[in-house]
């Protein structure tokens, strides 16, 4: 059998897991998200979700993952359960290939920006900025391509292997967004009129809360933590028995939402400065950092800047998605890293023809009322991530043998009391909390809900 890999060490795993669930889902997707579901008190709801369901199904996902050493079939399989179980590894595999579908186009966006603010977007006037955007993405060839290089380069950093591929990529990288994102923050709550949008985001108008905002926040929170598909379990399969899962786990989920923050303060003042519409939706971010660029000295220089760190964010992200079908099937199968890694990203690119084409020359085919792209993240985002964090939360908290689920406390007496309350939530609190939140949001029984 191959050697899987393992991380160099506790600093390496929390970048790479950190660069997994740091992505589009942060910068792109929590500002317009957040601006689409009324600001401040979509916030709150996002924060409470973090901190309850949103760590106790990480803590989870990470036991199952450093006590089996598996990629989430196996791991599912090496517990001898019933028959069951793996399958929910199986449809995280599918997860992955949908999320890849519409998370590729998007990040191929980010690629072309690059080239975009290099060479005149920034001289353009506001409303040429938003037209550009909107000619850029609905034509039926170069978002593609774009696509297509992105992929190849998710190809290229996972056949690497782990810690010379996934861990090295993240560890210089994600220090660098970091230090970007204050500096973009800094420059965006400076602009005149800026303080509106502050207040947007901070002052919940609980008017504008529905079970909506709830559903969205839910998604919002297992998208952006990478929860639900077993990334999270592939990430801590390849962890040393001695590293803190407690300290490791909470430290990822603390970056996450930092950023997540961060880009809500760069993005959503500056909206309110340029007279955009905070729900506008995904161009948001595409739309409005452009005027901010345009009005800043060296907009020029952190324009191109800021979109390749954002295309690094998507790298890091998009990696895990294809690292874990690679680790399927190595692990299970046998096959070559090499072999599986370019097949794997050979499909998730034909997937994402039909998602970027869906904006533009196909937005008439609709299913459900919505088009390819808009589909496949409603899927994943609103329906597969929380199905599968349900039921991992419920695996950890009644399948699986006391011992191997006291992993989390690893020999360490200040956890103790921690994972008495660890375990209520993955028995009950969790998975309860997420079965009421995606009844509600089922279209078709949402109308015999009490509430509504
Ligand atoms: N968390 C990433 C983001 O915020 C996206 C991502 C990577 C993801 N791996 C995942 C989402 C697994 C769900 C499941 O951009």
């Amino acid at each position: 059998m191959q050697d899987r890999g393992t991380w160099t060490s506790k600093f390496g795993f929390v970048m790479a897991t950190a660069g997994s669930a740091i992505g589009l889902g942060n910068i792109w997707k929590f500002p317009y998200v957040a601006g689409a579901n009324g600001g401040g008190g979509f916030l709150l709801i996002y924060l409470a979700i973090i901190l309850t369901i949103g760590l106790s199904v990480l803590l989870a996902e990470l036991v199952i993952g450093r006590s089996t050493q598996r990629n989430p079939v196996g791991a599912f399989k090496r517990l001898k359960t019933s028959k069951f179980w793996p399958l929910i590894g199986y449809m995280g595999i599918i997860t992955a290939f949908v999320i890849l579908s519409f998370y590729i186009v998007v990040a191929g966006w980010t690629l072309a920006y690059i080239e975009k603010t290099l060479t005149g977007l920034l001289s353009s006037d506001k409303d040429a900025i938003g037209a550009i955007f909107g000619g850029f993405i609905t034509s039926p060839v170069e978002p593609i391509l774009w696509a297509g290089v992105f992929m190849a380069m998710v190809v290229y950093v996972v056949v690497g292997g782990i810690s010379e591929g996934v861990e090295k990529c993240s560890r210089y990288l994600m220090p660098a967004l970091f230090v970007l994102v204050i500096v973009m923050c800094f420059r965006s709550m400076t602009l005149e009129g800026a303080a509106a949008g502050w207040e947007f985001f901070t002052q919940p108008k609980w008017e504008d809360v529905t079970f909506k905002t709830v559903i969205e926040a839910l998604g919002q929170a297992f998208f952006s933590l990478s929860l639900g598909m077993g990334t999270i379990i592939t990430y801590g399969s390849y962890m040393d028995r001695k590293t803190d899962i407690v300290e490791a786990g909470a430290t990822v989920v603390a970056l996450d939402t930092l950023i997540a923050l961060l880009a809500g303060v760069m993005v959503l003042p500056a909206v309110f400065a340029f007279g955009l519409d905070p729900a506008a939706g995904p161009g948001l971010t595409f739309v409005t950092l452009p005027h901010v660029f345009s009005q800043m000295p060296g907009g020029i220089f952190f324009g191109p800047l800021f979109f390749l760190l954002l295309a690094i964010a998507a790298l890091t992200s998009a990696v895990s998605l294809l690292e874990v079908v690679t680790a399927y099937f190595v692990d299970e199968l046998g096959m070559s890293r090499k072999k599986v890694t370019i097949m794997a990203g050979a499909v998730g690119f034909l997937l994402c023809i039909p998602s970027s084409l869906s904006l533009g020359v196909w937005s008439d085919y609709t299913i459900f009322g919505k088009g390819f792209l808009d589909l496949m993240d409603f899927l994943a985002t609103n329906i597969m991530l929380p199905a599968g964090g349900m039921a991992i939360a419920l695996f950890v908290g009644w399948v699986v043998p006391k011992a191997m689920v006291m992993d989390l406390v690893n020999g360490n007496p200040k956890y103790e009391a921690l994972a008495k309350i660890w375990l209520v939530f993955v028995r009950f609190i969790s998975p309860l909390g997420i079965f009421i939140v995606m009844l509600n949001g089922l279209p078709v029984i949402k109308d015999f809900m009490p509430w509504n």
